[in-house]
């Protein structure tokens, strides 16, 4: 099948690699890809964001399945543009996609679904907002109720800075805090039927031990060997399908990644937020343990065949991903020097350029991700280390502590 994969990042990166080993996908082209994808399929110049220009790629590349990797066009429509030309499409439609695009609407569909998450307040005013962090006490929790690549949120111990970002976002939610280590299942369904992949764990800040603000993500590992057995079917029945069912019985079942973020709190498991896409850097360490054809798995979700499709199958062990990240990064970032040590097996590109010279560059917050596998997480996390630290980048940058002590 031909496959075209909308996408720029390590994510998407991920996701070629895994297509590319795919014996079902003989054509992949990425739109616009990276120098890293460019190894592995054609990339065509697009803009991800336009409904109508991807749908008219998909027709014009005879694509059998399109797969949208990011959030900004599956918010954009997409995946419904692509869908109205006949072409089997892995992505929510804009309506699904507000789980992840609106804060509110995903409290809204918890809320009937029963599913347990934070109990949080939408305000539209300094005295709501001032009544919400008084009423849940600090650490205090303020999310912009829009797409913010996991920047919109500050959780911090300081009302003022509370306030103040809660007065900067257009439309604001505050929430309780919860405690307890943070988990990513991601969910492929193709609007009825569900299938997780294994659960991992991110490194949200940009610092060691968790200092500093809040970023994409800087790391991950997969699986997680501390978890309960049972973890992944709690999670099933108690957040996965009862959202899902929730999204069909509106009249806009979820077609896609349901990414399921969690929190193992005191009081049980909660979700910290939903997004409507595959978890980036979680997804790197996961693709990377899968053993399943991915092309012929997210096929069958895209044209409603999920119920079909046979046991997953994972390699035995674990995957570590350390993100090298640019200078600067979150707050700003120095974009256009040089990368050197970026060919090396288990070395995706995130934010990756050629110059004219045909140079690979530096052009994202978020640069490359080092993928280690191994029998356990510490020999996964010794290879990732291995490559992050054979990537020569002025500047560039990564956390020592990503998935120490597992
Ligand atoms: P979000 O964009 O909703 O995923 O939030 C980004 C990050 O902020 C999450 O991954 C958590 O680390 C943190 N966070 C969000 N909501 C909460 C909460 N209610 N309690 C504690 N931490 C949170
Ligand atoms: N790793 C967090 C995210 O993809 O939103």
């Amino acid at each position: 099948m031909r496959v075209l994969l909308i996408g720029s990042g390590g994510r998407e990166h991920a996701l070629a690699e895994a297509l590319a080993a795919d014996e079902s996908v003989d054509t992949l082209i990425c739109a616009p890809g990276n120098p890293g994808m460019a190894r592995l399929g054609e990339c065509v110049r697009v803009n991800a964001n336009d409904p109508a220009a991807v749908a008219s790629l998909a027709v014009t590349s005879a694509a059998d399945l399109v797969i949208v990797g990011p959030e900004a066009p599956l918010v954009a429509g997409v995946a419904d543009a692509v869908r109205a030309k006949g072409v089997p499409v892995y992505g929510p439609s804009r309506e699904a996609a507000r789980i992840e695009g609106s804060k509110a609407f995903a409290k809204e569909v918890m809320a009937a679904a029963n599913v347990p998450t934070a109990a949080a307040r939408a305000c539209r005013s300094r005295e709501e907002i001032e009544a919400a962090l008084d009423e849940f006490g600090a650490p205090y929790v303020v999310k912009d109720d829009g797409l913010a690549a996991g920047k919109g949120v500050i959780v911090t111990e300081d009302r003022e800075a509370a306030l103040v970002h809660g007065l900067e976002c257009e439309r604001v939610v505050v929430e309780e805090y919860l405690d307890g280590p943070e988990v990513s299942l991601f969910v492929v369904s193709d609007g009825e039927a569900a299938r997780p992949l294994l659960p991992a764990q991110d490194f949200k800040r940009v610092g060691d031990g968790g200092s500093g603000p809040n970023t994409g993500g800087m790391g991950a590992y997969t699986p997680l060997p501390w978890a309960p057995d049972d973890l992944v079917a709690q999670i099933m029945t108690t957040v996965a399908e009862p959202t899902l069912a929730e999204l069909a019985r509106r009249g806009t079942p979820f077609v896609g990644t349901l990414y399921c973020g969690l929190a193992l709190t005191s009081k049980g498991l909660k979700v910290v937020e939903f997004n409507a896409r595959f978890g980036d850097p979680e997804i790197q360490p996961i693709l990377s343990l899968l053993e399943s054809p991915l092309g012929e798995l997210l096929y069958a979700a895209a044209t409603g065949r999920l119920a079909d499709f046979g046991t997953l199958w994972w390699r035995e062990g674990a995957a570590v991903c350390v993100v090298v990240a640019n200078e600067g990064y979150p707050e700003s970032t120095v974009t256009g020097r040089p990368i050197y040590g970026a060919d090396q097996e288990g070395v995706l590109h995130a934010g990756t350029a050629l110059d004219a010279a045909g140079q690979l560059i530096a052009t994202g917050g978020r640069v490359l991700n080092c993928v280690g596998t191994g029998a356990s997480v510490a020999q996964a996390r010794q290879e990732a280390y291995a490559l992050a630290e054979g990537v020569k980048l002025e500047g560039g940058h990564f956390r020592r502590d990503i998935a120490a002590g597992i």
